[in-house]
């Protein structure tokens, strides 16, 4: 694995996090072997940890301090913990009691550990380590389940000899495989090296006047989400930015176009460079037939705006000749009927993928930190994903739009895309 991917895990900062298992010392071969593969390694410890290993063990090994205290500031004043959670590309519990599945599953943050993996939007591995009886009772199994739900990739334990003297199953992965499934979740993100992707986001605002505007309340974080994703995963990525409520992601090319016919603009003269487009933005449908020049000025009588359609942006993207056209996703925000609206809305506009979510709801996607999504194909939903952060839908999305994009290149699309074009 290191000679396949030899690279996959320099630079990458790793958090390990510790629980009081008695497998506790092997984590010392695993942040040993992180180490040397390049990786900038973090530990933090559960309380129970430290009575099986000490912290002056792991801050020898990495040269850094470990955070075992969930109410500790760093040297900046900082809450530790959170800076960690920030900082991390990754999150690796190992070993994992079954205390410890416990408290992620139920949202508890009780020490450093469980406050840095509940706080981080960093990929979360756990590799589990306990006695055969917990590790098979039903409630180990329900609290393992709502964590793979949650994205958490589970390095499953192995069967051998226990520390009770039993053999079963529970026994900690081997150190050899865990960090090689961590160099995995690396690997993957390399999949859209020398992959061109644009992505829209955030909210248009058409003027009214020079103050005024209608606009609507996209904050742009699933579509930097996504952008974020595809740079992780090597793309060359432009984001065309709408109004948006985030900082865009570092290493990605910003194009800004806050009004619809701006958004047009810049997508309809980047589309033909790029290999994917992602249309996240929430694009006006409406805009003010003539902005004033001047600020309205209230005089007592009602005001009448006069709304014109905008382009329709993605039907245009759909219709593009087959050369220059690139693999094309599009959202559908729908209040009722998502199936037919979304798989309607994919043939009519010539995608390939349609992402769509509920609105109006109990649960309101815009402006949230999570989002709970379906994606479609020609050939109806491809997706049953729980409410994940955006980020993890993000990562969701890549995969599949990786896999469809490939298939699609090389000729052997899973189902004629939407569109007029295809007659499909
Ligand atoms: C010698 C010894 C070994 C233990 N090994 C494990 C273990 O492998 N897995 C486990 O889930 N709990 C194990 N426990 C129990 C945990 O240490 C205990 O549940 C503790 O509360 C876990 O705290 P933490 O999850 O905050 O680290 C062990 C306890 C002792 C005394």
């Amino acid at each position: 694995m290191n000679d396949e991917h030899p690279a996959s895990l320099a630079g990458r900062r790793i958090v390990v996090g510790v629980s009081g298992s008695i497998a506790a010392y092997k984590a010392v071969l695993v942040v040993r072997r992180l180490l040397e593969a390049g990786a900038i390694v973090d530990v933090a410890m559960t309380p129970a940890a430290a009575a099986f290993v000490t912290p002056l063990t792991f801050a020898s090994l990495t040269h850094r301090p470990v955070v075992s205290d969930v109410l500790a500031l760093d040297g900046d004043q900082q809450i530790a913990h959170i800076e960690l959670a920030e900082a991390a590309d990754a999150i690796l519990l190992a070993p994992a009691t079954a205390n410890l599945l416990a408290e992620l599953a139920a949202g508890l943050v009780p020490d450093a550990v469980t406050a840095i993996a509940c706080a981080s939007r960093a990929p979360v591995l756990v590799a589990p380590a306990m006695d055969a009886g917990m590790w098979t009772h039903p409630a180990t199994q329900r609290n393992v389940a709502a964590l793979r739900d949650y994205g958490y990739i589970v390095i499953e334990p192995e069967v051998g000899e226990l520390a009770s003297g039993l053999t079963g199953i529970g026994r900690l992965a081997d150190p050899v495989h865990i960090v090689e499934a961590v160099e995995r979740r690396f690997a993957r993100s390399g999949d859209l090296e020398g992959v061109r992707v644009v992505v829209s986001a955030g909210g248009t605002r058409e003027p009214i006047d020079p103050v005024r505007f209608i606009g609507n309340r996209s904050s742009g974080k699933m579509g930097a989400a996504i952008a974020e994703a595809a740079r992780d995963r090597g793309a060359s990525v432009t984001l065309v930015a709408g109004s948006m409520s985030v900082t865009p992601p570092r290493g990605v090319t910003v194009v800004e176009a806050t009004t619809a016919a701006a958004m047009r603009e810049a997508i309809i003269g980047a589309a033909p460079h790029a290999d994917i487009l992602v249309m996240a933005a929430a694009v006006a449908d409406f805009a003010p037939v003539r902005p004033a020049k001047r600020k309205i000025k209230r005089d007592g009588s009602a005001l009448n705006v006069e709304l014109v359609p905008n382009p329709d942006i993605v039907a245009e993207v759909g219709e593009m000749p087959e050369d220059v056209r690139p693999f094309l996703i599009g959202f559908a925000a729908e209040s009722d009927d998502l199936e037919a609206n979304a798989t309607g809305k994919l043939r009519d506009k010539g995608l390939d993928l349609i992402v769509g979510n509920v609105i109006g709801g109990p649960f309101d996607a815009i402006g949230s930190d999570e989002n709970k999504v379906t994606v479609f194909g020609v050939e109806g939903p491809l997706t049953d994903w729980p409410m994940l952060p955006k980020r993890q839908v993000a990562e969701r999305l890549w995969d599949l739009i990786v896999d469809r994009y490939r298939k699609a290149r090389d000729g052997e699309s899973p189902a004629p895309r939407g569109g007029r074009r295809s007659g499909g």
